[in-house]
């Protein structure tokens, strides 16, 4: 069993913010910003911006939909969304360190009206009922090990037929993970799941599973073009996801990467609505 307090732990460093601002200006970047701009930094999972690109195109979302982003981090994907869709985002994240590092970036970006972030469990989320027209979770279930709960919660504040689209880090293959990972600095902050029992959870709760993609390609592409980049280079880059992950974002990325390649873990998408 994964504790809150814990995660939250793994997650925070302090002076975040701090770090993010000296990077900007390192590239010469104030605000006002564009949701591009932060990318590098606030798309924390695999692929990120890459990834979520086609992940939101597939919600389909519309103009003025309600949408909350469980578990946001930096709220990175929450102002994408915001600035493609139009919709307005709650954004619902354990890590208060990145709650409040993400209000700035959203004021710095001029997305404060549209997307809300709010610290709390998405175990136990600070929504009414059947509030919702669509949910979003991305490389959060992986820190969860209440699936059943998770999905239970997420069907509560959707509205009848609301659609709950998933891209997490799942187990599989046989074997335990390495860590420390992105996610989790030991074993005991990780709640990895097979695609079956996301699936069997999301149906007790009432969703039906409309799509499941396996994002294995892509990630190894992803890493490999990655790595390429880096060859040669003088250390990461002023912006980045080492800023969040720390000192060991190396040994992190290359148990994933590792871990990924010998089909032990994959990162998949799950698209379910509501009954
Ligand atoms: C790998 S980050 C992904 C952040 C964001 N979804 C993104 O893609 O940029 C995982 C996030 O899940 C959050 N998290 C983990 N357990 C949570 C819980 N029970 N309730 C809310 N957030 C949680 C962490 O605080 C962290 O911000």
């Amino acid at each position: 069993m994964t504790q809150a307090s814990d995660v939250e732990g793994h997650y925070s460093s302090g002076q975040l913010l701090g770090r993010i601002k000296a990077g900007l200006d390192a590239l010469g970047l104030a605000p006002p910003l564009s949701a591009d701009d932060l990318a590098p930094v606030d798309e924390f999972h695999i692929g990120g911006r890459l990834a979520t690109e086609p992940f939101v195109a597939a919600m389909g979302l519309s103009t003025g939909a309600r949408v909350v982003d469980l578990g946001c981090g930096l709220g990175g994907p929450a102002r994408y969304v915001a600035g493609q869709t139009g919709a307005r985002v709650t954004g619902v994240d354990l890590t208060d360190e990145f709650v409040q590092t993400g209000r700035a970036l959203c004021d710095w970006t001029g997305l404060g009206d549209k997307v809300t972030l709010k610290t709390g469990s998405i175990l136990d989320l600070p929504l009414d009922d059947s509030s919702m027209d669509a949910a979003y979770m991305i490389h959060v279930g992986m820190n969860i090990a209440d699936k059943a709960g998770l999905a239970r919660e997420a069907a509560r504040v959707l509205k009848p037929g609301g659609l709950f689209a998933i891209y997490d880090v799942m187990q599989v293959g046989p074997g335990e993970m390495d860590f420390p990972a992105p996610w989790a600095s030991d074993a005991s902050q990780s709640a990895l799941a097979s695609p079956e029992e996301y699936r069997a959870a999301l149906e007790d709760a009432g969703f039906t599973i409309r799509q499941q993609t396996d994002r294995t390609g892509f990630a190894k592409d992803f890493f490999a073009k990655l790595a390429a980049a880096q060859t040669g280079q003088d250390g990461p880059p002023p912006l980045g996801l080492h800023l969040i992950m720390g000192a060991d974002t190396g040994v992190k990325v290359q148990h994933m990467v590792q871990n990924i390649a010998v089909g032990r873990i994959a990162p998949i998408e799950m698209i379910a609505h509501l009954a």
